[in-house]
């Protein structure tokens, strides 16, 4: 595993993005719902579901989310490369094999659900490799309470940002959760400065509910009600969902 060190380091808790390593981060979650003393039912069943959507395409208006593949890693590897993103999401970059690493850990682990963010006026259609935009991804940070979600989003091409793709790519990773995992909490750990971010989620009727000091970051959660649930259904409702392996063919498989 890459051992780089983020700001999060030897925190124990939080959320690792792909490209970086809060390499603290506790993975207590995996190995007690995998057989460790305490692992509920729902937990087991939870966990287990964090692997389903490995041939799930989610298709909106503005963006499509796919499984990370091997395909995606070079890709992804260049866009860590730059500074503003390595801040912006508390990321350190890593080497090319330590992105394969870091991939083939997130295909397997069983407390985490990621996808890659695709622009859906390009994908399908042109290369899959040209359409990708950013990486949307979700946690169990909590052992004891596997309805308790982190979420993560990144549009990376500076040129997609602010037409809708993160707003778009966040609510199809919301309904997703809700509907496909029990999620009924979300929680977003954000840089203090990262108004874009914070603003966004707080769209999406998150509200702030601790501030980090140490690591100048604050909490917004969501606790999905009822009626934010109607909410996020309806929101989502043009949402497509479809099998990638069927997508891809016959234009030619990516690597899994
Ligand atoms: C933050 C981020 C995900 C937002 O995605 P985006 O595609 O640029 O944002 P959207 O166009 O979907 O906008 C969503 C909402 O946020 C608001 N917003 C977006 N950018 C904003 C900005 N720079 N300042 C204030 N508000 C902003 C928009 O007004 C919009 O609200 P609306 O739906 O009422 O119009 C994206 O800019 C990004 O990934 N940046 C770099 C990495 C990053 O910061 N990731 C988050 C780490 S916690």
């Amino acid at each position: 595993m890459p051992t780089a060190i983020g700001p999060r380091e030897g925190r124990g808790v939080g959320a690792a993005r792909k490209g970086r390593s809060r390499a603290g981060r506790n993975h207590d979650a995996t190995r007690a719902v995998r057989g460790g003393a305490g692992a509920c039912a729902h937990a087991w069943k939870c966990a287990e579901a964090m692997k389903i959507n490995q041939d799930t395409v989610l298709r909106g208006k503005k963006v499509t989310l796919v499984p990370y593949t091997a395909a995606h890693v070079p890709r992804y590897h260049q866009w860590m490369q730059s500074e503003e993103l390595q801040r912006l999401t508390a990321s350190e970059p890593l080497s090319l094999e330590q992105e394969y690493e870091m991939q083939h850990s997130w295909r397997d682990d069983t407390d985490k659900c990621t996808f890659i963010v695709l622009d859906s006026g390009r994908w399908p259609g042109q290369a899959e490799e040209n359409s990708m935009v950013g990486d949307v991804n979700l946690f169990l940070t909590n052992t004891e309470d596997p309805t308790l979600g982190e979420i993560e989003i990144m549009i990376a091409e500076p040129s997609c940002r602010g037409r809708g793709f993160g707003k778009e790519a966040t609510l199809l990773m919301m309904a997703y959760g809700v509907k496909k995992l029990g999620i009924t909490k979300f929680e977003a750990k954000i840089g203090q400065e990262n108004e874009a971010s914070i603003c966004m989620f707080k769209k999406l009727h998150f509200k702030e509910v601790a501030v980090n000091s140490i690591f100048q970051e604050v909490t917004l959660r969501l606790d999905v009600s009822e009626q934010e649930r109607r909410w996020l259904l309806e929101q989502t409702k043009h949402v497509e969902e479809k099998s990638y392996t069927e997508l891809k063919q016959p234009a030619g498989a990516l690597a899994s």
